[in-house]
């Protein structure tokens, strides 16, 4: 039996009884993936043979899923030597496994492989589509088996939302609310991060914080449901990838964030965003980030506003690594009015999101068509709108110059130099 001793913040204590559905939802921070990360372990160790899938909606690394933590969890805990790390699972007592996988990656069929597992752990569940949903509760059906569920609300119309906190939750469910302030273990870093958003982000803190539903910017020219309509589990053949890069202007503490994003046009006509490197620092750092991110993914291009820094920009990158095909563009519009044709796009469902990437839609959610209502600067938009009139300008305006004039106009707000 288990020799594990872990303690438990009081607010999971009713998790820890079985129950066919675990449910835990609240802000950031609240020790809702610890939580569920310990369980998993102690239920592997008193079940000898236990076979237990942490699932999300897409998973596109083992990087995003929560083996990790739960490798560290053992470690920390002592208990390592009673499981196997391996690549892609964690082999567990009694020769059962903990599986990390994506719900996007699994058809009616392969679902079924799932048929033997004991807990289902979804993380993230705010993602989770109704189809998933729908595939998953009927797969998990061995004897006493439990589907736990993470998550950060978003909208109430999210399938999860609408299963739990609707007033009709399914029979034997157990339902928590964990916030920052629940966490005896909430660390300094992020009641850092948490004053900073009560100051300097007023608006949205009630959703970082306290579990609240996302806010809804008047006027914001993207929507959640959009996004989540369009996001793809992969990319098909790509037919171009530009790392679209929007330059901080300074550096240092307080300095804006470098957007940058990995744009991909498919041989579908579509476009995809492929990731999201942005980062806060010094130019060596970005430059750094931009030039391995274009290695990565075999870019084509680097896009970059060059509003801010001129010259500077290529010098940086060029600082870098040598030889790099920069394509400096000025923005010549307000930020709002620039996003529009891509906005468009995505209205019409021709762009897709690889994945998920939560700050870059966060940023998004909040632009309107009068400006940005974020803290700060959009930058992750910034990059995103500059990689889709890169990639969509080629295809809306053929050479040779005889170009309808009229399709031009609809990316007028570009100014692309090559
Ligand atoms: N049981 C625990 N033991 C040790 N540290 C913990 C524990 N639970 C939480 N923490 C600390 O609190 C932090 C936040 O916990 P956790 O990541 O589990 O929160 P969360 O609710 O999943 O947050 P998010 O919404 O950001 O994913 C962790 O990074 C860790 O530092
Ligand atoms: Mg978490």
């Amino acid at each position: 039996m288990s020799n594990l001793r872990i303690p438990t913040a009081a607010i999971f204590e009713p998790l820890l009884r079985p129950a066919r559905y675990k449910a835990a939802w609240g802000g950031r921070g609240s020790g809702k993936s610890h939580f569920f990360a310990e369980a998993v372990l102690e239920h592997c160790i008193g079940n000898p043979g236990a076979r237990v899938v942490a699932i999300r909606e897409v998973q596109r690394s083992l990087a995003e899923s929560a083996k990790r933590l739960i490798e560290d969890k053992a470690r920390r805990q002592g208990v390592s030597g009673l499981f196997s790390f391996r690549r892609d699972r964690i082999g567990t007592p009694g020769g059962g496994a903990i599986l990390f996988q994506g719900m996007q990656d699994h058809t009616a069929e392969s679902i079924k492989s799932l048929e033997g597992v004991t807990i289902a752990w979804v993380e993230e569940a705010q993602s989770l589509s109704k189809r998933s949903l729908e595939l998953l509760r009927p797969t998990i059906r061995a004897p006493g088996s439990e589907l736990w569920f993470s998550w950060n609300p978003r909208r109430a119309s999210d399938p999860v939302d609408a299963l739990f906190r609707s007033g009709r939750p399914p029979p034997n469910a157990i339902v928590v609310r964990a916030l920052y302030r629940d966490n005896p273990w909430f660390p300094e870093e992020l009641e850092r991060e948490r004053r900073d958003d009560q100051k300097n982000n007023p608006s949205r803190y009630g959703h970082i914080w306290e579990g609240d539903y996302e806010p809804t910017v008047e006027g914001a020219i993207w929507t959640r449901a959009e996004i989540q309509q369009n996001r793809v589990a992969s990319a098909p053949d790509l037919e171009k990838i530009v790392v679209a890069v929007d330059p901080a202007v300074s550096s240092g503490e307080g300095a804006d964030e470098t957007g940058i994003v990995v744009c991909g046009l498919g041989r579908d006509r579509r476009g995809y965003v492929l990731d999201d490197q942005s980062v806060r620092g010094a130019p060596d750092t970005w430059a750094r980030r931009v030039v391995s991110a274009y290695d990565h993914w075999r870019a084509d291009t680097i896009v970059a506003e060059k509003n801010q820094g001129g010259e500077m920009v290529r010098t940086t990158l060029e600082a870098v690594r040598r030889s790099l095909p920069v394509r400096l563009v000025h923005a010549s519009r307000r930020k709002a009015e620039r996003a529009q044709p891509v906005a468009a796009l995505d209205g019409l469902g021709k762009i897709s999101h690889v994945g998920d990437f939560p700050e870059l839609e966060e940023q998004m959610m909040q632009m309107t068509a009068e400006g940005y209502e974020g803290p700060g600067s959009p930058d992750r938009v910034d990059a995103r709108v500059h990689g889709f009139l890169h990639l969509f300008k080629n295809l809306t305006a053929p050479r040779p110059a005889t170009a309808a004039p009229a399709r031009r106009a609809n990316l007028g707000a570009y100014q692309g130099e090559f």
